[in-house]
């Protein structure tokens, strides 16, 4: 069985710790049915799956954990967020936003995604990675240079954004999903001095060592999206057979916000 976060629903229970008819939330795998001993965690009663899988699930603790643990984001920090109109990134940009940033950029693939991220999302400037000159642009808004990037793919907009850093800015290394398919050995960023002269830091994470903080960063971002500052959007696929097409869309930029397969 394919792994993966899921919400399901018990159907029946020989423990105490779960009833039939609760929904558990957990890694229960590509499959309509999934026997577990523990491992998952019994969601609140009326808690909207989508949410739980999305903004509160684990690509949106990745955002959380990613900018405030790993990108220590604050006040009057400029802010460069790749892939995001993704799950991750367009959490990812509204939570440096409410940790205080001055300024948010992000970077997608069309125009209609950018589009989003400025006018409902409240990124300050999008760019179109496919269409605009990724260098000038990230030049152009961010004069004084990146005090922290949020890295979602590799490749050669993290390289640019290499070369913008301000003075002891930071890179998160959260994915690298230009990279994944590629054939061979991906080519490494040439812009990794520039780390010495700004006296910068980059470094990576990976969710798995945060499970036991989310209830506290869950419950912060639950208030957010109650007051109306943690929007987000799922992209839903139907149908276990759909599975893979889901996943490719990850890699063909199908989707905005989160893709979910619903059963
Ligand atoms: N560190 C961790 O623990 C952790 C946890 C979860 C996810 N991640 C990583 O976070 C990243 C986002 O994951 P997600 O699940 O939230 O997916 P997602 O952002 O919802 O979907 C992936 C997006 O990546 C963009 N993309 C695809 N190929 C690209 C390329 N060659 N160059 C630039 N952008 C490209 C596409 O948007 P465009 O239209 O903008 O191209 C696509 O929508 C992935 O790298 C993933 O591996 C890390």
């Amino acid at each position: 069985v394919v792994r993966s976060g899921a919400v399901g629903e018990v159907v029946a229970s020989r423990t105490d710790r779960y009833r039939a008819g609760d929904m558990v939330s957990g890694l229960l795998g590509w499959q309509e049915y999934a026997v577990i001993d523990g491992g998952v965690t019994v969601l609140p009663p009326g808690t909207d799956p989508l949410v739980a899988m999305s903004v509160l699930g684990a690509t949106g603790m990745t955002a959380y954990f990613g900018m405030t643990d790993v990108g220590r984001v604050g006040e009057g920090d400029v802010v460069v967020v790749s892939g995001a109109a993704g799950a991750t990134g367009s959490v990812a940009g509204q939570v440096a936003r409410r940790k205080g940033a001055a300024k948010v950029v992000g970077l997608a693939g069309d125009a209609t995604k950018c589009a989003w991220l400025v006018a409902e999302l409240g990124f300050d400037a999008a760019i179109n990675y496919k269409t605009e000159h990724v260098a000038r642009r990230l030049h152009e808004e961010c004069p004084d240079g990146i005090d922290l990037y949020f890295d979602n793919v590799g490749g050669d907009i993290l390289d640019a954004c290499l070369g913008q850093l301000a003075l002891r800015g930071r890179i998160v290394l959260c994915g690298a999903i230009s990279s994944y398919n590629e054939q061979g050995r991906p080519k490494g960023p040439s812009n990794v001095y520039n780390l010495i002269i700004q006296r910068g830091r980059m470094e990576g994470f990976l969710i798995l060592d945060y499970f036991d903080r989310f209830p506290s960063a869950q419950a912060e971002m639950a208030g957010w999206a109650a007051a109306g500052h943690m929007k987000h959007k799922v992209h839903v696929v139907e149908g276990l057979e759909h599975t893979p097409d889901a996943l490719n869309l990850l890699f063909t930029g199908g989707n905005t916000g989160k893709v979910i397969v619903q059963l």
